[in-house]
C-alpha cells in the first residue's frame, strides 16, 4: 500500500479496475471441500489466482502436553507460504509476514469454532499458498472454514472472508495485488453471515470516515457472496455428485 507504482492506471475512464472488472465485481472464486485423504477434512481455492490448500487435523491430543486446556480445545493454525508462490523466490523459513496472517486467521477462525466441546484437545489447521496475488488471508479463511466444517468440526457459523478497498478515490471489492501494491486502501474482512458478525477487520491505508464505512458494507456484501460458494462447495461433495 501506499503507491509504490502511484503511476500505474488502477481504473479507467469507464471505471474498469486493470484487470478488467467494475468496482463491486470480485475476482473468479471456486472453492472445492475436501480432496486430502490422510486430513480429517480439508478444501482448495482458487480466488483469482491465488491458489491455496487447507487440511485440517483434529480433535486431537495436544503435544506438548502443557499447551492443552483443560476447560477447552485450541486452535492452531499455519499460514505457509511456498517459496514459488510469489514472483520473487520466498524463503521457505516461517516470516514475520506468515507469523502475524497465522494469528489474524486464528483470531478471526476461533469465534466460529465450538472449540469448548473438546476439552484437552487441539484442532489444527494448515494452509499452504502455492500461488499469492494479493488478498491470501481472506481467501484462506474462507477455504480454512470449508475444511473445519468438512472435518465435522462443531461451529456456530463459517466465515467468510474479502477484502475491500480504494483505488483512485474509490471503494471497491476485493483487492488484487497491483490494487495492493499502488491503491490507497486494503481492508481484509471475515464474517459470519448467519450470526452477522465480523470475526476480522484489517485496514492498511488511510481513509475518510463515510470511505470507512463504505469499505465495510461493501466487504460485508462481498462475504455473503463468498459464503454461498462455500455452502456450495458442502454441498457439492455431500450431496452432490463430486465424488470424494
Ligand atoms: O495476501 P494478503 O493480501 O492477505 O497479504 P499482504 O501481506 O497484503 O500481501 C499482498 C500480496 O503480496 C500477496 O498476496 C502476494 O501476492 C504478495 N507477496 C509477495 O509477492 N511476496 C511476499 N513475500 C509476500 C507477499
Amino acid at each position: 500500500m501506499g503507491g509504490r507504482e502511484a503511476t500505474m492506471v488502477l481504473m479507467d475512464e469507464n471505471g474498469k479496475r486493470c484487470d478488467g472488472r467494475t468496482v463491486d465485481e470480485p475476482r473468479r472464486i471456486m472453492i472445492k471441500a475436501g480432496g486430502l485423504k490422510n486430513a480429517d477434512g480439508s478444501a482448495y481455492i482458487e480466488f483469482g489466482d491465488n491458489k491455496i490448500l487447507v487440511g485440517v487435523f483434529g480433535p486431537r491430543d495436544v503435544h506438548p502436553k502443557h499447551m492443552s486446556n483443560t476447560d477447552t480445545g485450541i486452535l492452531r493454525v499455519r499460514y505457509h507460504m511456498e517459496p514459488f508462490s510469489v514472483g520473487e523466490r520466498k524463503n521457505p523459513a516461517p516470516s514475520r509476514r506468515e507469523i502475524e496472517i497465522s494469528k489474524v486467521i486464528k483470531e478471526a477462525l476461533e469465534p466460529a469454532v465450538m472449540l469448548d466441546k473438546f476439552p484437552r484437545t487441539a484442532v489444527d489447521v494448515f494452509i499452504e499458498v502455492l500461488q499469492a496475488d494479493g488478498g491470501t488471508r481472506c481467501a484462506a479463511l474462507t477455504a480454512a472454514s470449508v475444511a473445519l466444517a468438512d472435518a465435522g468440526i462443531p461451529m456456530r457459523d463459517m466465515v467468510a472472508a474479502i477484502a475491500a478497498g480504494k483505488v483512485a478515490d474509490t471503494v471497491i471489492l476485493d483487492v488484487n495485488n497491483e490494487e495492493d501494491q499502488a491503491g490507497q486502501a486494503d481492508m481484509p474482512i471475515g464474517y459470519m453471515p448467519n450470526l452477522e458478525k465480523i470475526t476480522l477487520l484489517q485496514l492498511d491505508g488511510v481513509l475518510t470516515p463515510e470511505e470507512y464505512k463504505k469499505c465495510v458494507q461493501v466487504g460485508v456484501d462481498g462475504c455473503k457472496l463468498v459464503y454461498e460458494l462455500q455452502k456450495k462447495a458442502l454441498n457439492d461433495k455431500y450431496f452432490g455428485n463430486s465424488g470424494d
